[in-house]
């Protein structure tokens, strides 16, 4: 405990006492002499007047009396008649300690007269310490400290402080307390009255407390409480049980050991009739982002609070008629934290070198609700909202919270391969390490960043299982998934999201990225173990990405360009490869009519190849209606490559691909569909070579199937890359969307997928893959639609707007190889390349 420097004053004062004669207990006489200006009164009087005297009295100069008071300067001898005298009488110390007129004798406060020279009565040492309004005055009590004790309740040992302070020249009760407790310091303003009560048998000879000067505390009191260990304490507004003052305010402190927890609970309160203003308590709480924690005398008070904390009792104007009363008596409980808090976790990074780990609260908004404290401590000691880990060491962490569910895990991990022919097929295996998934709280994200040489080597990325990309026409709502993005600076490349249980089977990309697994939901553990992702080094190439795709007959698959919500980045291409089983054919179908990219400079174009045959339609995005959907009976690919578009003229596009088996004869459609159909294959035959002919000058085919060539068309190669929107790097626009997902989980605790991406309206017309073969003269001119497929045997599953085409075809057919007749009519195209 901290001594004031002023102890010089105590020791004059010490000085300035007179010796008074040794008396000891019983009828033996007593000498009591009180120094000039030293302040001190002692009264000797009866413990109870009003109970006959007859066998008790004080003697003095052989005169019976009931009252015996030595005032400073004075010194008086006397003797009892009796033999229990402490039965009957009661010595009363008061001395004035006056700080308004001179310096103040701060410092430890000694018991004057000591003791031994005092007759061995129950005796109160009185300290009434006065002081300007301005400064405050502080007790502090070595140890053992105080405990405060409600009305009707006594101390074991029979030691009690009373002590009560002065708003004006009221005096305000600030509580009575025994020697056994927590409270160690209590700051006061304007004077402070302390009385210790010490039993006649109690050998004690220190007041074991002392006296120091602070600055203004702005209010009644404040009182301060240690816990050293487990415990409680239990507390009570001043006056209590009567009515704490008017408009007043009184705080408690609580120093707490940062591995234990400390709860409030109001054990009895009561409130007054406001006028103005409104009784409440407010607490400092550490880790509390809303601080002052403000709550009302009749809500749950807070628990579970980690680290040292403060209350504040604040009254209100009462009605004058009817006041009421404010009092509140509560208890504090410190413990050890339950549950799964006090086990420690082991997480061994000492193998890593590039690896780091945080954990930390989740983004929620609490608002002002109550939250208790939640901390991660490592080695149970140091313990903190937010703890990073870091590579190299093997940490020991613990958590002290009441629900983990508040927290969550992020880590990452650097995969630098720069040296082309160190790299050059290496692969290496994504996968969260075990100590991480052993944690009891939720691992958000795990993100590899992966650096790869530029312009050497590109990035492969295999799933362990195939991969769907998250859409608003099919959200994942799996409780993980991969996020993966370009990291490269000032690209604001984003490719998806994506999850397990879809068709992609693998997914390219040029640059620097990262590749992150993603849960949105909390019990994902088990399915985290499982998820691994392996990553290649493989030769450089041209396109930002490129999926391959392997539908099944089972579900449509829909894929869209990278950056979605913000355009696909100017001068980039991207490509899909899209498998065909032989017995399958796949339809291939746009989601809106028009692209909508309005090109600033060079052009916007799709590509789409058939594999066998290179096959090859080529489609201005900007001026031309996107294709109708067609059917492929081979693998294919899709590619798209991003003029430097207007502000606001973004390129997004979404497509969907399914599978039917291949069951019908083209033969049948023919005889079925009669001379017209013969008539549409020249039709189609026409405008397949118009189409040709009016192709636009896309320069050189992009794409890895077309290796040799520079992706960016020549006429587009000046313009200099750029974004208007450059500073909104692509994790911003991810963490919006995804962070907050978890408020979306339902109170049953099932998962709804947030959503990613913004979704734009689609104005233009919706349709499936038709049945029958669409009009001939369809302005969009592509060799396909001339030969297109015959119905499959049930209509796929229809969109939003149901296809009212008739369907002619639907009857059984037989099942004859229809490839022949799609080759001839594209081969012409093919060979005009
Ligand atoms: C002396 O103090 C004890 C303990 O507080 C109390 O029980 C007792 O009644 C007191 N004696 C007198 C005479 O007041
Ligand atoms: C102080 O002593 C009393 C009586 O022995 C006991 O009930 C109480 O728990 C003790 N308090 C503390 C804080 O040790
Ligand atoms: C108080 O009494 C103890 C023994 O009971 C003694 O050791 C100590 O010196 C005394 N202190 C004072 C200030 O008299
Ligand atoms: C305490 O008192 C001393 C002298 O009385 C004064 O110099 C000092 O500033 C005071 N400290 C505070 C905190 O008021
Ligand atoms: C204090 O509140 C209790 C209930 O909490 C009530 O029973 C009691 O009457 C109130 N006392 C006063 C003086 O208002
Ligand atoms: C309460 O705690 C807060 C935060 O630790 C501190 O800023 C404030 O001064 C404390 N108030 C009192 C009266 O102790
Ligand atoms: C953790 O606390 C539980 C009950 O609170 C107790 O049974 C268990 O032994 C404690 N474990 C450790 C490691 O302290
Ligand atoms: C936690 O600390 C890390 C590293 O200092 C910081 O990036 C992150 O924003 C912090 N999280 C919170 C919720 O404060
Ligand atoms: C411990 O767990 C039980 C049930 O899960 C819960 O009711 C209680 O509040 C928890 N206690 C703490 C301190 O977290
Ligand atoms: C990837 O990052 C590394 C290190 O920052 C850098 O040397 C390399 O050129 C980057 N690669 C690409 C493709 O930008
Ligand atoms: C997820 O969606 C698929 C279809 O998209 C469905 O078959 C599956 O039951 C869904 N799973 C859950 C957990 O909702
Ligand atoms: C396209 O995908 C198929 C099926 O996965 C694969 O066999 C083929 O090699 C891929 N083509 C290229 C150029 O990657």
């Amino acid at each position: 405990m901290a001594r004031s420097a002023c102890g010089f004053s105590v020791a004059l004062l010490g000085a300035l006492l007179l010796g008074t004669a040794h008396l000891p207990h019983g009828t033996e006489a007593s000498e009591i002499s009180l120094p000039h200006g030293s302040g001190i009164t002692v009264r000797i009087r009866l413990a109870n007047p009003a109970l006959p005297v007859k066998p008790c009295h004080i003697v003095m100069s052989r005169q019976p009396i009931t009252e015996l008071l030595v005032k400073p300067g004075e010194r008086k001898s006397f003797t009892f008649n009796c033999i229990n005298p402490e039965k009957h009488f009661v010595l009363e110390i008061e001395k004035n300690i006056d700080c308004m007129s001179g310096p103040c004798p701060f410092g430890e406060v000694r018991l004057q007269p000591s003791t031994s020279e005092l007759p061995t009565l129950n005796r109160t040492f009185i300290w009434d310490v006065r002081a300007h309004k301005s400064i405050g005055l502080e007790l502090q009590f070595s140890t053992p400290r105080l405990r405060q004790i409600g009305p009707g309740e006594r101390c074991a040992d029979g030691v009690t402080h009373s002590i009560s302070g002065r708003i004006d020249a009221t005096e305000v009760r600030i509580g009575t307390f025994c020697s056994n407790g927590t409270v160690s310091r209590i700051k006061m303003q304007e004077g402070v009255k302390m009385a210790l009560h010490v039993p006649w048998n109690i050998p004690r000879n220190i007041s074991g407390f002392s006296i120091a000067n602070r600055s203004s505390i702005k209010r009644l009191c404040i009182i301060e409480s240690v816990f050293e260990g487990e415990g409680s304490a239990t507390l009570m507004s001043a006056n209590y049980p009567g009515g704490f003052p008017e408009d007043e305010l009184m705080t408690w402190q609580f120093v707490v050991p940062e591995h234990l927890r400390a709860s409030v609970s109001f054990l009895n309160f009561n409130v007054s009739n406001c006028e103005r203003k409104e009784e409440r308590v407010e607490y400092y709480i550490p880790g509390s982002t809303t601080n002052p924690e403000v709550f009302r005398l009749e809500d749950k008070q807070p628990g579970n609070m980690a680290g040292n904390f403060n209350l504040s009792l604040q009254g209100c104007d009462q009605d004058a008629q009817s006041p009421g009363i404010l009092r509140l008596q509560f208890q504090v409980l410190v413990q050890r934290p339950q549950n799964e808090s006090n086990k420690t976790y082991v997480v061994d990074l000492s193998q890593e070198r590039t690896m780091s780990l945080t954990i930390e609260p989740r983004p929620v908004k609490h608002g002002r609700r109550f939250v208790p404290g939640c901390f991660v401590c490592l080695e149970s000691r140091t313990c903190s909202t937010n703890v990073t880990l870091t590579a190299g060491t093997k940490h020991k962490i613990s958590f002290l919270c009441d629900d983990l569910t508040r927290l969550w895990v992020n880590a990452e991990k650097t995969l630098s391969c720069l040296d082309y022919y160190y790299c050059y097929k290496k692969s290496f295996h994504l996968q969260v390490p075990k100590d991480i998934l052993q944690l009891p709280v939720q691992l958000h994200d795990f993100s590899w960043k992966l650096l790869v040489p530029k312009d050497r080597l590109g990035l492969m990325l295999v799933p362990g299982q195939k991969l769907q990309q998250h859409t608003r026409e099919r959200a994942c709502n799996t409780s993980l998934g991969y996020v993966i993005a370009s990291t490269t600076p000032g690209q604001d490349l984003y490719f998806g999201s994506f999850c397990p249980g879809g068709s992609i089977e693998k997914i390219q990309v040029k640059q620097n990225s990262s590749v992150t697994l993603r849960t949105y939901a909390p019990s994902s553990q088990q399915e985290v173990s499982r998820q691994g992702l392996t990553v290649s080094f493989i030769p450089y190439f041209k396109e930002e990405g490129i999926f391959t795709v392997t539908p099944d007959t089972k579900n449509k698959v829909y894929l869209r360009t990278p950056s979605w919500d913000r355009g696909l980045p100017a001068l980039s291409s991207v490509s899909w490869n899209i498998s065909v089983p032989s017995n399958q054919v796949a339809c291939l179908t746009f989601f809106k009519e028009r692209s909508g990219v309005v090109c600033q400079s060079g052009r916007a174009y799709m590509i789409i190849q058939e594999q066998q045959t290179r096959a090859e339609e080529v489609f201005s995005l900007e001026e031309e209606v996107l294709p109708k959907p067609s059917f492929h009976h081979h693998s294919f690919w899709v590619n798209i490559s991003n003029c430097s578009p207007m502000n606001g003229k973004q390129l997004d596009l979404l497509f969907w691909v399914t599978l039917t088996p291949r069951t019908v004869d083209l033969a049948v459609i023919i005889g079925a569909a009669g001379g017209g159909a013969l008539l549409l294959f020249a039709l189609g035959l026409i405008i397949c070579f118009v189409r040709k002919k009016k192709k636009i000058n896309k320069g050189p085919a992009v794409g890895i199937y077309n290796g040799n060539v520079n992706t960016q068309i020549p006429q587009i190669q000046n313009f200099q890359k750029r974004r208007k929107d450059n500073d909104s790097h692509v994790y911003a626009v991810i963490d919006d969307t995804m962070v907050y997902g978890h408020l979306l989980q339902d109170s049953g605790g099932s998962f709804i997928q947030p959503e990613v991406d913004t979704y734009r309206p689609f104005q233009g017309p919706m349709g499936d893959c038709p049945p029958s073969p669409p009009p001939v003269f369809s302005r969009t001119p592509t060799a396909k639609f001339t030969a297109d497929e015959p119905a499959p045997n049930s209509p796929p599953e229809s969109e939003s707007e149901p296809y009212t085409f008739s369907h002619p075809n639907k009857g059984e057919v037989g099942v004859r190889e229809t490839d022949i007749p799609l080759l001839n009519i594209q081969g012409p195209v093919e060979t005009e390349e």
